[in-house]
């Protein structure tokens, strides 16, 4: 996207150098030694001691109206996909001449064996058949009760009318909420940097980007609330909407402790705003202690939480769900009737195998967590003499480093001229502003596929091509200076 033609042919051979040298590693079951994890502890992000905000009342059913884009409040329900809803519900006593369904005897599929590391998941005969075929809009219902369950287990969320909606993977949430509660031009609060699929996903409304400021531990609450406070004394539009990625954020790598989420909750309930809380990373918490989710902290029905196992069992998978207060979520099945009709049956069975059994998941995730924890304290100790040229946070959460070069205001001719040219990709900071063109400091560093061999080289040239820019930068300041 940023890449010049002058360097295009240049960076597309390199690119697929990089590409070829790259090697999968995949862990053998031997590899991997199932743990034994305290469940429950393991799936704990509430605090049953935390003080829940109890000075504002839970909104009503009517009151989400306000929240409601026009486009979302003119949908309606498709009259199909409720008979499809209807057919899982009645059983299978009924005679049908309704169902717009194809006959499962015309599929190929015969047996479906899928090995993890820790079991076997067979489908076959009439299990194989319905997870190849249609849903209601919402999801697989075996899998939507298990993830009900889960949620409550895992976030205790005050007692609220909520459920679930599965989606293909949270970039598909984000995207729903988006289209859920934005007008064009609305303002939406956001961290200043932020996933690039949210902007990506916000571009065609033209919003107003009200970006908080972080420090090392997220979202300042103070500088929002100031924020809020002006644009109110100011009679401006206020925001509907907070979107933010508590653990591990992308890019910033920062874990938003527990005072600052009860903090902006808060906020959210004196200002009247929602939270898209996005929180791919949260089972990838290296500190092993969990801070309690927005959800658990959700007394006022604020909340939309979004989950995904991307990042922790597979991205193709697409595994993904939106756990929303009711009247919202109905709003959001009501945008999967038309737009995809459900999210795909086989990974829905393959997820619901996964989230059942407790134990395996949890014993799974804390594989996939000391893995990146390897590679994110290889990563560090490398990084570490670049604390001069570059200096970082050490990210308790997540899979990203995020350095601030000094000397250089930006970027971005250092990630796709300099470091390309030498064989290093790197993600510029400004790719994570809404408006990428802004000049940027920042660098973003990802340690999840990086093999651990090729860290100090990576780490030499990176130091190699800060100093470069270092000194083109000085040199440029000294020829405007004689100049001027
Ligand atoms: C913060 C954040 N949200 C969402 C996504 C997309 O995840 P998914 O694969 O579940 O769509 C990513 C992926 O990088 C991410 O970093």
């Amino acid at each position: 996207m940023f890449v010049t033609s002058k360097f295009g042919k240049v960076n597309g051979e390199l690119a697929k150098k990089l590409f070829e040298a790259r090697s999968v590693t995949l862990l053998s079951k031997k590899q991997f030694s199932q743990k034994d994890v305290n469940v429950d502890q393991f799936f704990k992000f509430y605090n049953e001691s935390g003080k829940c905000e109890d000075r504002y009342k839970p909104l009503k059913d009517r009151d989400y109206d306000r929240f409601l884009s026009t486009r979302a409040s003119r949908r309606e329900p498709s009259l199909t996909r409720q008979m499809t809803s209807l057919a899982y519900k009645v059983g299978k006593d009924m005679i049908s001449l309704a169902e717009g369904m194809p006959n499962e005897q015309v599929f190929p599929y015969k047996r479906l064996a899928l090995d993890t590391r820790f079991s076997s998941l067979v489908l076959e005969g009439k299990e194989l058949a319905a997870a190849l075929q249609y849903l209601p809009s919402q999801g697989l219902p075996a899998l939507l009760s298990e993830l009900r369950k889960f949620q409550s287990e895992a976030h205790r969320p005050p007692e609220l009318p909520r459920d679930i909606l599965v989606t293909n993977g949270s970039q598909h949430g984000i995207y729903q909420c988006v289209e859920l509660l934005l007008e064009p031009g609305d303002p939406v609060l956001t961290s200043e940097f932020a996933y690039t699929g949210f902007h990506g996903a916000l571009r065609p409304y033209q919003p107003e980007i009200l970006g908080i400021p972080e420090d090392k531990d997220g979202m300042l609450p103070e500088t929002l609330d100031s924020v809020l406070a002006d644009r109110l004394r100011r009679g401006l539009k206020m925001p509907k909407m907070l979107y933010i990625t508590p653990t591990g954020s992308n890019p910033t790598g920062t874990v938003l402790p527990e005072d600052r989420r009860r903090r902006i909750y808060e906020l959210a309930c004196k200002y009247d705003f929602l939270i898209v809380e996005d929180d791919p990373y949260i089972f990838l918490n290296y500190s092993d202690h969990n801070v309690p989710s927005f959800l658990s902290m959700d007394t006022c029905g604020r909340v939309l939480r979004l989950d995904s196992v991307s990042k922790v069992v597979s991205a193709g998978l697409r595994g993904a769900w939106i756990t929303a207060p009711k009247p919202l979520l109905e709003r959001l099945e009501l945008h999967s009737q038309v737009e995809l009709l459900h999210s795909c049956t086989l990974s829905q069975a393959i997820l619901l195998e996964l989230v059942k059994n407790r134990k395996s998941f949890a014993s799974h995730l804390t594989f996939a967590r000391d893995f990146y924890k390897q590679r994110r304290d290889a990563l560090h100790s490398a990084l570490n003499p670049l604390q001069r040229l570059a200096p970082f946070e050490y990210p308790t959460a997540g899979l990203y480093f995020w350095l601030r070069v000094n000397g250089v205001d930006d970027v971005y001719n250092m990630v796709f001229h300099t470091a390309f040219e030498r064989g290093l990709m790197l993600v510029p900071g400004q790719a994570f502003l809404y408006d990428t063109s802004a000049p940027c400091p920042y660098l973003r560093l990802t340690f999840s596929k990086i093999r651990l061999e090729d860290m100090d080289a990576a780490v030499s040239t990176l130091a190699d091509v800060i100093r470069y820019e270092q000194q083109r930068a000085e040199q440029k300041q000294k020829r405007v200076a004689t100049e001027g």
